[in-house]
C-alpha cells in the first residue's frame, strides 16, 4: 500500500530513542521529511546521523528541546516551521511508591507528557487546518486506561493524554485533519531496557532472563513478549497517512493484548 507521505514534513517529539525515533525512521521510509526531538545536541545529532545511515537519501533534521522546560519549548515553537505530522511521543516514565512521589515529580510529568502535546498541538493545529490536511497523533499508554499501582503519576498523566486527543479532535470537524492517540503496551524501548538491565543487575540475574520472565509473567498479555518500537510506529505511520482519513478521534491500541475490555 502506498502511505502517500511524500512532500508531508512530520515533527516527533522525543525521538533520539525508542518508541519516537522508531517513528521517525518509519516516516522517512515512507518518504516523509522529520524533525526529530531530544534534549541535547550530541544525541539529536547522533540519532539524525543513524537515520541518514539506515534511510539513504533521508530528509531528516533535529531541533533540540527540553519539554520540561516552557522557555525552551517556545523556542523550539519558533524555529519549527510548518507541519503537516504531529507526533506527539515525548513522555517520561519510572516506577514510583505514590507516597514518595513529590509535588516536582508530578509537575514535572505533567510538564514533559501533557503540557509537551497541548503547546505543540496549539502552536500547529491551526496551520493544519487553514492548510486543510494535518495529522496529530498522541503517544499513550494502556496505563492511561488501566492506571498501575506503582506509577499512578505516570497512568494519570497518560488519561490527560487521551482526553486531550479526544477534545482536539472535535476541531477538525469537517475538515481532513485528523487527531489520534495510540494506546502502546509494554514495549522494549531503549528507556524500558535501560531500566530492566539496572533491575536485573540489583537483583543479580540477566537482563534476557529478567525480560523473558516480566514479559511471561505479565498477568494479561495476549502477546507474551515485549512489544518491538516499530510495532508501534507501524501504527503511527497508518494514523499519519492520508489512507487513515476515516479514523478520528480515536484512541487505538498496541498493547499486545494487555487490556482486557472493549472499551
Ligand atoms: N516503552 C513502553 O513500554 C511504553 C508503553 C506505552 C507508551 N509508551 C510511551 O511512548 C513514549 C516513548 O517511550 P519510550 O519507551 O520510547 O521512551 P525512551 O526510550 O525512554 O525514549 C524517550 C525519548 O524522549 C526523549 N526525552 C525524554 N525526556 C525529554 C524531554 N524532557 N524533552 C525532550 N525529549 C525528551 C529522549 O531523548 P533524550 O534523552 O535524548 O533527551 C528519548 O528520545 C512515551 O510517551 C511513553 O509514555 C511507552
Amino acid at each position: 500500500m502506498d502511505l502517500r507521505l511524500t512532500g508531508k514534513r512530520a515533527f516527533v517529539s522525543g525521538s533520539t530513542q525508542g518508541i519516537g525515533f522508531a517513528v521517525a525512521r518509519a516516516l522517512l521510509d515512507e518518504g516523509a521529511a522529520v524533525v526529530v526531538n531530544g534534549r541535547s545536541a550530541d544525541r539529536a545529532d547522533a540519532a539524525v546521523r543513524r537515520l541518514r545511515d539506515e534511510v539513504p537519501g533521508a530528509d531528516v533534521s533535529a531541533v533540540v528541546a527540553d519539554f520540561a522546560d516552557a522557555a525552551q519549548v517556545r523556542h523550539l515553537l519558533d524555529d519549527l516551521g510548518e507541519v503537516d505530522v504531529l507526533v506527539n511521543n515525548v513522555g517520561v516514565f519510572e516506577l514510583a511508591p505514590f507516597e514518595q512521589i513529590t509535588d516536582a515529580d508530578w509537575q514535572r510529568y505533567f510538564e514533559v507528557n501533557v503540557m509537551s502535546g497541548v503547546r505543540l498541538s496549539r502552536h500547529l493545529l491551526g496551520g493544519m487546518l487553514a492548510r486543510g490536511w494535518g495529522r496529530v497523533i498522541f503517544v499513550s499508554s494502556e496505563s492511561g486506561v488501566d492506571v498501575p499501582a506503582d506509577m499512578v503519576h505516570y497512568g494519570f498523566t497518560k488519561a490527560g493524554v487521551i482526553a486531550l486527543g479526544n477534545g482536539l479532535a472535535k476541531l477538525t470537524r469537517g475538515t481532513d485533519v485528523t487527531v489520534n492517540t495510540i494506546l502502546g503496551g509494554p514495549t522494549f524501548s531503549d528507556g524500558v531496557a535501560a531500566a530492566v538491565a539496572q533491575a536485573a543487575d540489583a537483583q543479580g540475574t540477566t537482563p534476557e532472563e529478567l525480560k523473558s520472565a516480566l514479559a511471561a509473567g505479565h498477568r494479561t498479555s495476549l502477546l507474551q513478549r515485549f512489544i518491538e518500537p516499530r510495532e508501534i510506529a507501524h501504527l503511527a505511520v497508518y494514523l499519519a497517512s492520508p489512507v487513515s482519513s476515516a479514523t478520528n478521534g480515536a484512541a487505538l491500541r498496541a498493547d499486545g493484548g494487555v487490556l482486557t475490555t472493549l472499551t
